[in-house]
């Protein structure tokens, strides 16, 4: 029987190309663009499922952008394994911060991938991480291993809030029923602390729009005596955390799980250097919410932060001007119990409320989800948990993350199974930024580990 250690020796420089030809491909989900080039990507996703050995590969049209079905049925009476993954991108701009094109992918070693990094937008958020699927599952069904049943779903929606998938899960419950979902789309603490992903946070983002008087005005004849929409945007919005960094928004915190203090506990064992993580971000000190430490306030606290907030005059030198309109972008990561849309509601109407007479207010919510918790009490833990230790060499530490993949929780009400989140980046690999990487040891990493999970899995369920 042929092992996978070889079969990564042999095929690691084709495995390295497969994925250039896909980052080559700007598969950017937000901008219209590129709508072909998203269209191409699932072309490339199908075909790379047909190559590796799945009977039926289909491309699923949507209102939106296609999702890419595949599935390998070995025995109906096996388990059967979901994978998902997403096959867009972000955009990736600011381009002048790149110190090589986005879409052309390079090697480059950098201080925490000695064995080099693929350099490109998607290449760890998830074109890379989804791929260590198809080429892992390649491996078995070519060396005639595959243990069970495996049906992927790579969406090309992710990015800017799954849409169409929800209603593709919701109305294809039968073709996609499943034992477990697989999503290598997170990350761990680093290549010799390895973790596996134990909850994501809920998110609610809105949109505001701030409408003073009915033109832009002149600051010195209107200045002192009319609402200026900037100020009173920046005042409101300033309002909306208190001296210790609470959220204000009344109702905000009702349903927010309590962790007990030996659960905090369990959390402040994970290896964590605070000194380590200023440097690297270049500041002198962290900031957040009292009475809890960093990992606790990026991953079991709600937070509210302003993403992008703009209007007046931004141009070269100075104008002077009261802007009839001022705007912001404000997302709401949110923990279990919370309920998105009930978060999203509590929001606009507290920001309705606080706002002085003399402006309007119009909120407009964009997308959100719930948030996400999975016990490790499960067969599918365990058995990723044993998949870890196998190629690690140590037992991986349960680790809950701060970032979003609403479509989770979506999967356990609809598809009824919980969903494994095996994720090989690092928090150092820039997703969303400039210059985004993947370890190639991370991603050589993830294909070696993942079909001892369908092995332990498959072991475990009979
Ligand atoms: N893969 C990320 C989410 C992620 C990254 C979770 C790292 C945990 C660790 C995903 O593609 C993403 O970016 N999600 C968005 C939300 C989405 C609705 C746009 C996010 O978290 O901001
Ligand atoms: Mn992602
Ligand atoms: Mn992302």
């Amino acid at each position: 029987m042929q092992n996978i250690q070889h079969y990564i020796a042999q095929n690691k420089d084709r495995f390295i190309n497969e994925l250039f030809e896909l980052l080559k491909i700007p598969s950017i989900s937000a901008d219209s663009a590129f709508s072909q080039d998203v269209i191409n990507t699932a072309e490339m996703v199908k075909k790379s499922l047909k190559e590796a050995g799945c009977d039926i590969v289909e491309i699923c049209e949507t209102d939106g952008y296609p999702i890419v079905y595949g599935e390998k049925t070995i025995d109906e009476n096996l388990p059967t394994v979901l994978v998902y993954g997403h096959y867009d991108v972000q955009p990736p701009d600011p381009m002048d911060l790149w110190n090589s094109p986005p879409f052309e992918p390079v090697i480059k070693e950098t201080s925490r991938h000695p064995d080099g990094a693929i350099f490109a937008r998607g290449a760890c958020d998830d074109k890379g991480q989804f791929y260590m699927h198809v080429k892992a599952v390649e491996f078995m069904i070519k060396t005639d291993q595959l243990p069970c049943n495996v049906k992927f779903m790579i969406e090309g929606e992710e990015e800017v809030g799954s849409k169409s998938l929800s209603a593709f899960v919701a109305g294809n419950q039968a073709k996609l029923a499943n034992d477990i979902i697989l999503i290598s789309d997170t990350g761990m603490i680093a290549n010799d602390v390895p973790s596996i992903t134990t909850g994501l946070r809920g998110l609610s983002y809105v949109e505001v729009e701030m409408t003073g008087p009915n033109r832009d005005l002149h600051s010195g004849l209107y200045g002192g005596a009319v609402a200026n929409p900037i100020n009173v945007l920046s005042k409101m919005i300033a309002s909306l955390h208190d001296e210790n960094n609470h959220i204000t928004i009344p109702g905000f915190y009702d349903k927010v799980e309590e962790l007990t203090a030996e659960e905090r506990g369990e959390m402040a064992k994970a290896p964590f250097s605070l000194e380590d993580y200023q440097m690297a971000l270049d500041i002198e000190s962290v900031y957040g919410e009292k009475g809890y430490t960093t990992n606790e306030r990026n991953s079991i606290r709600p937070t509210l932060d302003v993403n992008g907030i703009w209007g007046g005059y931004i141009g070269e030198g100075a104008k002077t001007v009261i802007a009839s309109k001022a705007y912001a972008k404000i997302s709401m990561r949110l923990v279990p119990h919370q309920d998105w849309q009930e978060i999203t509601r509590l929001f606009t109407e507290h920001f309705e409320n606080i706002a002085p007479k003399g402006v309007k207010v119009k909120v407009t919510p964009h997308h959100g989800g719930q948030g996400y918790v999975t016990p490790i009490d499960t067969i599918g833990y365990r058995a990723a948990s044993r998949a870890y230790e196998t190629t690690f060499g140590k037992k991986p530490i349960p680790q809950r993350s701060g970032g979003s993949i609403p479509i989770v929780s979506l999967f356990e009400k609809e598809l009824g199974s919980k969903t494994i989140l095996m994720g090989f980046g690092l928090d150092s690999d820039a997703i969303h930024s400039p210059n985004e990487h993947f370890g190639i040891w991370n991603y050589l990493k993830g294909i070696e580990t993942i079909p001892h999970f369908y092995h332990f899995f498959t072991e475990m369920s009979s």
